[in-house]
């Protein structure tokens, strides 16, 4: 990922914000087995350095089931979920959210959803999660930087609220949007992105069943820096459309924008859908490398999801609406 510079506040240098390309860059010069010896060694060294967790509380009270949908892949450690984030309110390293998103306050909290529905309103969190009952849901997440996890998580899906806030028939796109509280979230003292993050989605991407709104991960509530209180997981795009810490929810008639497109339009697409065969500008899609393991394991288009969301796009080219 990279930032928009700006011309006022500082600027960040690139290495701070793209580990990926540096990565990539790092891996060019090198070759063979050398490679994969010294990057996993660089690897090993980093997360090592990842390692502080926040403890998440319990999910109190609160009991969820094993959804139908999801994987039986191997789960990524919760000390790596929690301390190698992309958060960047706080922070662009992947351990400063790890760090320091305690300073994020969870309760209150509201979601406000507003637009182009019969019942536009302000729901606590607490009425929002015993609104629907929970599962848990094990689904890959492809970070557009090529690395992965497989992550166990628990809420309910999208669809679910969508329907219960009966969307009249403008209503084509859902437009999400994260907290604004720079005194609560360093990273939006600094123009990394334009704040909030904002993200969307196609109404009927809203409504599939694999789309999940999360309140919790490894049974525990969310930790903050994972998104907490309340974050959307759509498996099979790229990481960065999984928008956190949520406030607002609207219903719109056109596209509405989204910030790494925003930042980065010939970078990032609206679409974002994981796609081995088209590279990012800066580096190939093909391979990814799942956290925890040495050798870069080939991408599957949409992640794997194909199977449930391919006709969601029949007759689009994937390359232009990447
Ligand atoms: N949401 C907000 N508000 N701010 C962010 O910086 N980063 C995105 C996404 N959601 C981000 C965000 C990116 S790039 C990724 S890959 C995922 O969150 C990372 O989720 P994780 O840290 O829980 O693995």
């Amino acid at each position: 990922m990279r930032h928009r510079r700006t011309s006022i506040g500082p600027t960040i240098p690139s290495r701070e914000i793209s580990p990926e390309p540096s990565y990539v860059a790092r891996r060019q010069v090198m070759t063979g087995a050398a490679v994969f010896a010294a990057a996993g060694a660089v690897e090993l060294g980093a997360r090592r350095a990842f390692s502080a967790t926040v403890p998440a509380p319990d999910l109190a009270a609160l009991t969820y089931r094993k959804g139908p949908l999801g994987t039986d892949e191997a789960q990524t450690p919760l000390k790596d979920v929690t301390s190698y984030n992309n958060f960047y309110e706080f922070g662009t390293d992947k351990g400063d959210p790890g760090q320091t998103a305690h300073t994020l306050k969870v309760r209150p909290w509201t979601v406000t959803c507003e637009g182009e529905i019969g019942k536009p309103q302000v729901l606590d969190i607490d009425t929002l999660l015993k609104l629907f009952p929970l599962e848990e849901r094990v689904y890959r997440l492809r970070c557009v930087e090529a690395w992965s996890m497989v992550i166990p998580w628990v809420g309910f899906p999208l669809a679910s609220l969508i329907k219960k806030l009966e969307p009249t028939s403008k209503a084509k796109f859902l437009a999400f949007t994260t907290l604004h509280a720079p005194d609560q979230m360093p990273g939006q003292r600094r123009p990394v992105l334009d704040w909030p993050y904002v993200e969307g989605l196609r109404m009927d991407e809203g409504l599939h069943p694999l789309t999940l709104l999360a309140v919790g991960l490894y049974g525990k509530s969310l930790p903050n820096q994972c998104g907490a209180p309340l974050r959307l997981v759509v498996p099979w795009k790229y990481g960065y459309k999984s928008i956190k810490s949520i406030v607002k929810l609207r219903f719109v008639e056109k596209q509405p924008p989204t910030s790494w497109n925003l930042s980065a339009p010939n970078e990032y697409g609206f679409y974002s859908n994981v796609n081995p065969d088209v590279d990012h500008p800066r580096w190939s899609q093909a391979r990814e490398r799942r956290i925890g393991e040495f050798i870069r394991r080939k991408t599957l288009p949409f992640n794997g999801y194909a199977d449930q969301v391919a006709s969601l796009y029949a007759g689009m080219d994937l390359r232009a609406n990447y």
